[in-house]
């Protein structure tokens, strides 16, 4: 099993976590309409819903709060996240949005067409609805092993290249306005993408002269799995990676909530200056001026130190070992878990779990309630309620190729402990799968049904 380090911080500021009884769970539950999305955080007892907006910012961060410039034009904020944005990133413009998919939208608004397709490794959801919020097709293209829950692969997040390849000449470059890929690659298990296939994914779309965009939620996370599976990166700072990386892009967008350790906030930044200049003037119909974006000053002034402080080799070697940590004793347990862990999450493979339950009753969605009922852990289906949707032309349902509960990871939030918890309950859920129950759909809405959706049980 993958040692525990001790957490690289002492904690100064602590928040209560409220007891609940099974009865009261399964009151909350019930009146949530089955969607964890409507329970009360504070009737949670280990939130693992998501790990974006969800860490604990460092007194650094909290300091820097304090300097925050609220000028509506020319905050001196904005230059100090300006810098911050170069140093790691090295990419010339950015705009500050409220958060990533704001940065989606306004990248898809200025650049996609009905009809027009937008491939990726894999678009998480936001991405995903952004794109067909256009009249645009999301395309994912990552490798087959991503499809494979329990198959072992370092690099489990690349594109198909060659799909990819295929991709293009069958639907056109004058198609594609926009390629992408996503680090890591948070639908199928927050699993990282090599700096070869981020090298070769870049060299495709140029050579089709398509702009390549890497959604750089978990950016830091990424360069760490580099630097310690592949060949060459061994010695590199997570710094020099993290360059790398984004030295293949011609632009990215990003959710700073991620990696970037801020409660909100998220970029979207781009090389080429006409671009810029369109980005600009959409962000000021929907965002705010382009030295704030969605933000206050302060949140500027967080972001330009969260976005330094997500790439501590430290902090980053005590992360990735925490997650592995849950994902060995869930593994030593029995539980089928998408391997290897990735950075920011284990994921339960639901559909092996729980084979009694097909897909169109949610069996993903069916295990994250059970969890909740069991030990008030809060998690999230990625599944058929995130993912299945009509296809355009013939109406029939698109079921994607898994379904999985992810239990995500707030940056220095929770301990050892916490944890060891977590584990025991799907332990004892583990046992008891035989009468978990499947889901039906009573409400649903037109896009990201998962966020609103309401069920009940079968
Ligand atoms: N891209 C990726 C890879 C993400 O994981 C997310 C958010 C976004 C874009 C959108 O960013 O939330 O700031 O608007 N993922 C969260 C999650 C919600 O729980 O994984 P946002």
């Amino acid at each position: 099993m993958s040692a525990y380090p001790f957490e690289p911080f002492r904690i100064k500021v602590v928040e209560p976590i409220k007891r609940t009884s099974r009865e009261e769970r399964e009151r909350s539950i019930a009146a949530a309409g089955y969607n964890l999305f409507k329970v009360r955080a504070e009737d949670c007892t280990v939130d693992l819903l998501t790990d974006s907006g969800t860490g604990a910012m460092s007194d650094t961060q909290w300091s820097a709060i304090m300097h925050g410039d609220e000028s509506y034009a020319g905050a001196r904020s904005f230059y100090t996240l300006k810098q911050s944005v170069e140093d790691v990133t090295g990419l010339p413009y950015f705009v500050p949005t409220h958060q990533g998919r704001a940065a989606e939208n306004i990248l898809f608004r200025v650049t996609v067409k009905p009809g027009q397709s937008v491939p990726s490794n894999q678009h998480f959801d936001t991405t995903h609805a952004n794109i067909r919020a256009r009249g645009g097709k999301p395309v994912d293209l990552v490798i087959a092993e991503a499809a494979e829950p329990a198959k072992q692969h370092p690099f489990k997040g690349n594109m198909d290249i060659a799909r990819l390849e295929r991709f293009i000449d069958t639907v056109g470059a004058n198609n594609i306005p926009v390629g992408m890929t996503t680090i890591t690659n948070n639908s199928a298990g927050g699993q990282p993408v090599s700096m070869e296939n981020l090298r070769a994914t870049a060299d495709v779309y140029h050579r089709h002269q398509i702009p390549f965009f890497i959604d750089a939620a978990r950016f830091a996370e990424n360069a760490y799995f580099i630097q310690q599976r592949e060949a060459g990166y061994a010695g590199k700072s997570i710094e020099a990676i993290v360059r790398e990386q984004f030295s293949y892009a011609d632009g990215f967008t990003m959710s700073a909530k991620k990696d970037a350790i801020v409660n909100i906030g998220g970029l979207l930044a781009m090389r080429d200056a006409d671009l810029f200049e369109r980005v600009k003037n959409e962000l000021i119909l929907r965002e705010g001026f382009p030295t704030y974006g969605g933000l206050a000053g302060r949140d500027l002034e967080a972001l330009a130190v969260g976005l330094r402080e997500g790439m501590d080799q430290d902090y980053l070697a005590y992360r990735v070992a925490q997650t592995a940590y849950l994902g060995d004793r869930l593994r030593e347990a029995g539980i089928p878990i998408v391997e290897p862990p990735g950075g920011h999450a284990i994921y339960i493979d639901a559909r092996s779990l729980l084979p009694h339950i097909p897909q169109a009753q949610f069996p993903a969605q069916a295990l994250s309630v059970a969890l909740y009922v069991a030990g008030g852990i809060r998690t999230v289906e990625i599944g058929s309620v995130m993912f299945a949707y009509p296809d355009p032309d013939t109406g029939a349902m698109l079921y994607p190729t898994t379904e999985l509960v992810r239990l995500a990871i707030p940056r220095r939030v929770y301990t050892q402990a916490h944890l060891d918890y977590v584990a025991t309950t799907c332990i004892h859920v583990n046992e008891q799968r035989d009468s978990i129950r499947g889901l039906k759909i009573i409400h649903e809405p037109l896009l990201l049904r998962h966020f609103t959706a309401e069920f009940e049980l079968v």
